[in-house]
């Protein structure tokens, strides 16, 4: 049997990443400091869970040990968190990514690394294309294209197998909503069904390519499962660009209620439009995505009702 760790698996994505390894006849080893990830999100799932940082460097290579792949998901994944403590950012997001690579170096494991659309900063043309100089505007991008780069470097003088996947803005079920660093859909979808007002940063035109996790979760998969050009590296998201404006009438469609809004500042260091190029992912392994933006609100208000309703229980999403 094959088996794969994955760094930051009882978090959101990682822990859609574990499902579909184990719907696909895989072994699972998790490696989590549950800082920002929770038990909970692998309730049910037959893995291994080892309990600790990638910056434990024997606790590391124990998870390294016997696999064949690794999905490197473990980061401090915010923006202006990485502004209000540059350090902690750089530890986890540069350090820990250089201490995974060495230790999946020495494993002969291949690496598939979760990058950013950060890394493109505010460009005028949408949508981005991988072949677009990087242009980071925060300390959490720098560290993200730090690790691509390694990524690449590694691919060249050690000759190891990484891919580097830059998500762009993902969303579904289990992401946090409690947290101010939480997703923007995660944030919005939990105060609408609390009766809330929600928080616009700015004047809400600002547009994401909102992906949905499961699909992400089988990108992952395919860039694992395919053999690609040494050091690849591609955007993995849906190509669909929609304003805060059009998510919050999305909501109030599906919910059938009017959302209070309160506009405030824009955030330091936030890019005010993005969109993926998806043709380099599509031609090197077929990627498409399966759910489009309104199912995948759907489904994941739906998951937040009955989540809010029993937060102990963490249900499973029961369509991925
Ligand atoms: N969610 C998005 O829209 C998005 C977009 C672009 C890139 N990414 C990247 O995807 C990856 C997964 O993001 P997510 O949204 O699932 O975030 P998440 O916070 O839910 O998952 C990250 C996990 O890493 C764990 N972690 C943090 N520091 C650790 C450490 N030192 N050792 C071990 N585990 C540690 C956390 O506990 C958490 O479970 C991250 O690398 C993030 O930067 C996410």
């Amino acid at each position: 049997m094959t088996t794969y760790l994955i760094t930051g698996g009882a978090g959101f994505i990682g822990s859609h990443i574990a499902e579909a390894l184990l719907q696909a006849g895989h072994g699972v080893r998790v490696i989590d400091d549950l800082v920002f990830g929770k038990k909970e999100n692998l309730a049910g799932m037959d893995l291994e869970f080892l309990e600790g940082s990638i910056l434990d460097d024997s606790l590391l290579r124990k998870a390294m040990t016997g696999v064949d792949g690794v999905f490197h998901e473990a980061a401090l994944p915010s923006v202006p968190r990485s502004v209000k403590d540059p350090l902690a950012s750089h530890e986890v997001n540069s350090t820990g990514t250089l201490r995974v690579l060495l230790a999946a170096r020495d494993a002969g494991a291949k690496l598939v690394m979760a990058a950013s659309s950060s890394a493109y900063g505010d460009t005028e043309t949408l949508p981005k294309t991988e072949d677009m100089p990087v242009h980071p505007l925060s300390p959490y991008a720098v560290a993200k294209v730090y690790g691509e780069q390694l990524c690449s470097v590694f691919a060249q003088v050690y000759d190891m197998e990484t891919v580097v996947l830059r998500y762009f803005n993902v969303f579904g079920p289990r992401q946090r909503e409690d947290s101010p660093y939480s997703g923007v859909i995660a944030k919005f979808c939990a105060a609408a069904l609390n009766g809330d007002e929600v928080r616009i940063d700015g004047d809400g035109l600002q547009s994401r390519d909102f992906t949905y996790v499961t699909d992400v979760a089988r990108g992952n998969l395919l860039a694992m499962e395919t053999s690609l050009p040494a050091g690849t590296l591609m955007n993995l998201a849906g190509g669909g660009r929609f304003s805060l404006l059009d998510l919050l009438d999305a909501l109030e469609r599906i919910l059938d209620t009017k959302i209070p809004r309160r506009h405030v500042e824009d955030r330091a260091g936030d890019v005010k439009h993005s969109q993926a190029s998806v043709e380099l992912a599509r031609d090197l392994m077929g990627f498409e995505t399966q759910v489009g933006f309104q199912d995948g609100l759907e489904l994941t208000i739906d998951w937040y009702r009955s989540f809010l309703a029993n937060p102990s229980l963490s249900p499973q999403d029961s369509s991925s």
